[in-house]
């Protein structure tokens, strides 16, 4: 079990606990934190599997608990799931001394979040997240937030957890692909800044992709305080926060042209496309050598993610270009995008030239 310590300027500080078994020794850990009443917050599907191993580990510490599960999916982050659930919170008499608990993967984390951000002005909660994407990444940070039909993520509030409980052991009950999808946060927590935790993913750590626990273990250990690093520098994303978005520009403009809803991709493959494409950008803009983009790709093509536009679908350049600038991190119209001089070497690149990218895009595959 390893503790990493999160902290900043701007939150109080809070513990990331990752290991084995955490599930069954969660109720020790939360029960200090509550008044002796919590409300769980979880999708049915993770409610099923591992919503009564918690409740029952709250109630042996003394914690009265009660579960509310939304629908599984994307579709959960809605003004309408959260009105259920703050009225949940309401019905089961929460004050601003209790906690709330959020089981599940980034969605119940997201939504749940956002809950504890509003009701009655802000309560605490514990983050328990249960896919890798979640115990890697969205747990941590402290964002939270709701989709709108206009977009993603458009609704939301900072809002820090007490505390995180990523037990390994949970990755046992997740598909493949939700494994594959968080192993490529994890890939781009070394492009960003950690060439010999990249070497280690490349080699022994690979196994982690098929869900090898130990790999998993240190994966995520790893990745945790890489986002806390960054995190605690800079909350609110005004510098160096962005480069967590490495892959992500590319990826969201390839997600939303295919359509959310479809989920034809998971956010993790868009991501590890998005991965590859900033790095092949970067060998082309003369900034990064090209055996590090080989290598990057080679690594995250082993780990059975996509590295080239034709793998995910046919996609009109104009219209990848016109997703990339709109999307919400593009500063003023010029195009801002996290690229690098090597693997573990990125950077922001502000007012990137919309006209190369186009044209990358199209030496791509993109159409004309
Ligand atoms: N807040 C942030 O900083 C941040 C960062 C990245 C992503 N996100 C958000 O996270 C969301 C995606 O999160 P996700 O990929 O975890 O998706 P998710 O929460 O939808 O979970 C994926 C699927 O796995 C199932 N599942 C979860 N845990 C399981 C387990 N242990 N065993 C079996 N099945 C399990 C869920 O029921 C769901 O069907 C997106 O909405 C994204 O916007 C937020
Ligand atoms: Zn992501």
């Amino acid at each position: 079990m390893t503790i990493i310590p999160v902290s900043g300027q701007a939150f109080a500080p809070y513990d990331v606990v990752v290991g084995r078994g955490l599930l069954a020794s969660a109720g020790e850990r939360i029960a200090p934190l509550t008044r002796g009443r919590t409300v769980i917050i979880s999708d049915r599907t993770v409610a099923d599997l591992h919503g009564p191993a918690l409740a029952r580990s709250l109630e042996a510490a003394g914690v009265q608990t009660q579960i509310v599960a939304v629908p599984p999916g994307e579709g959960s982050k809605s003004f309408a799931e959260l009105e259920r659930v703050l009225d949940r919170l309401l019905e089961a008499g929460l004050d601003r001394k209790d906690v709330v608990v959020a089981l599940g993967g980034g969605v119940v984390g997201d939504l749940a979040g956002l809950a504890a951000a509003l009701y009655m002005r802000g309560i605490d909660f514990v983050q328990v997240p249960t896919t890798l994407l979640a115990q890697v990444d969205s747990s941590v940070g402290g964002k939270t937030a709701i989709d709108t039909p206009r977009g993603k993520n458009l609704v939301g509030a900072f809002h820090q957890p007490r505390l995180v409980l990523a037990d390994i052991d949970v990755l046992a009950t997740l598909p493949a692909q939700q494994v594959r999808s968080g192993w490529a946060e994890v890939l781009k927590h070394g492009l960003i800044c950690d060439a010999p935790f990249f070497d280690w993913l490349a080699g022994p750590g690979a196994a982690g992709a098929k869900g090898d626990p130990a790999a998993l273990e240190w994966a995520v250990i790893r990745s945790v305080e890489i986002k806390s690093a960054v995190v605690g520098e800079d909350e609110k994303e005004a510098g160096r926060r962005a480069l967590l978005n490495l892959g992500h520009t590319f990826g969201h403009a390839i997600e939303t042209a295919l359509g959310f809803e479809e989920a034809a991709l998971a956010h993790g493959e868009a991501v590890a496309l998005g991965c590859a494409l900033a790095l092949r950008y970067s060998v082309r803009e003369g900034l990064c050598p090209a055996a590090d983009a080989e290598r990057a790709e080679a690594v995250i093509a082993a780990a059975g993610l996509p590295t080239r536009l034709s793998q995910a679908g046919t996609f009109g350049a104009d219209q990848l270009l016109a997703l990339m600038a709109g999307d919400k991190k593009a500063e003023g119209g010029a195009l801002t995008l996290i690229l690098a001089r090597g693997i573990g070497q990125a950077f922001v690149a502000k007012g990137v030239d919309a006209a190369s990218v186009r044209s990358f895009l199209i030496e791509e595959g993109a159409k004309a």
